[in-house]
């Protein structure tokens, strides 16, 4: 236990140091937070807190191995788009979602976040950090009406959050931001 607790405090001071520092530190200059899974309890979290509903769109930029994109489309039967950078990432993903046999409902796009087109989403997902969400603010104004975008642990600064949740995992508290794109 004390070992895990260690681990997830030593990805959480990566995350802070990350704050402070340029995106170059993750080897990309394109990659914009190190990956770091978001735990199943704050990813059923985050979907619950957007009022996710059948049918509706989801995307999560920068989506690691698939969990937030393959949950909405297992648990709460939304089609979603997972974006990933990495290549080694990717394939695996890819490969998960073709196991899973979700292909029809999940697509995973092999590219950078900060490229895609989100005027069709619902629901944007987001585990990055707050300087990446800066970079992603006038993407994000795009959204339609109603759409909710939803943050892991960082804030997008200058945005009034509808919804502001904590909870603790493991011993180590979990914020989760919602915000309501204006009707
Ligand atoms: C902190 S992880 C979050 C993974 C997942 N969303 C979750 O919450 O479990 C951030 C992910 O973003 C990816 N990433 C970083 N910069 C990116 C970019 N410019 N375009 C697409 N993906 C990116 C990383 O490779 C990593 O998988």
């Amino acid at each position: 236990m004390r070992v895990l607790r260690f681990s997830v405090l030593g990805f959480i001071a990566v995350f802070a140091a990350a704050q402070l520092a340029p995106a170059q530190q993750f080897g990309n200059p394109n990659n914009l937070a190190p990956y770091v899974p978001s735990p199943q309890i704050v990813v059923d979290k985050m979907l619950e807190m957007a009022h996710l509903k059948p049918g509706e769109l989801v995307y999560d930029l920068g989506c690691g191995d698939g969990r937030i994109v393959i949950t909405a489309a297992q648990k709460f039967k939304a089609r979603a788009v997972g974006v990933e950078l990495s290549l080694d990432i990717y394939k695996s993903t890819l490969a998960r979602v073709k196991r899973l046999g979700l292909e029809d409902k999940v697509k995973i796009l092999n590219q950078d976040l900060r490229r895609v087109d989100l005027r069709p989403a619902d629901v944007v997902t987001l585990y990055l950090l707050t300087g990446s969400n800066e970079l992603l603010k006038p993407n994000l104004g795009k959204l339609k009406a109603g759409a909710r975008v939803v943050s892991h642990d960082f804030e997008i600064r200058g945005w009034n959050a509808a919804q502001v949740d904590t909870i603790e995992v493991d011993g180590v508290s979990r914020t989760i931001y919602v915000y309501e794109m204006k009707k």
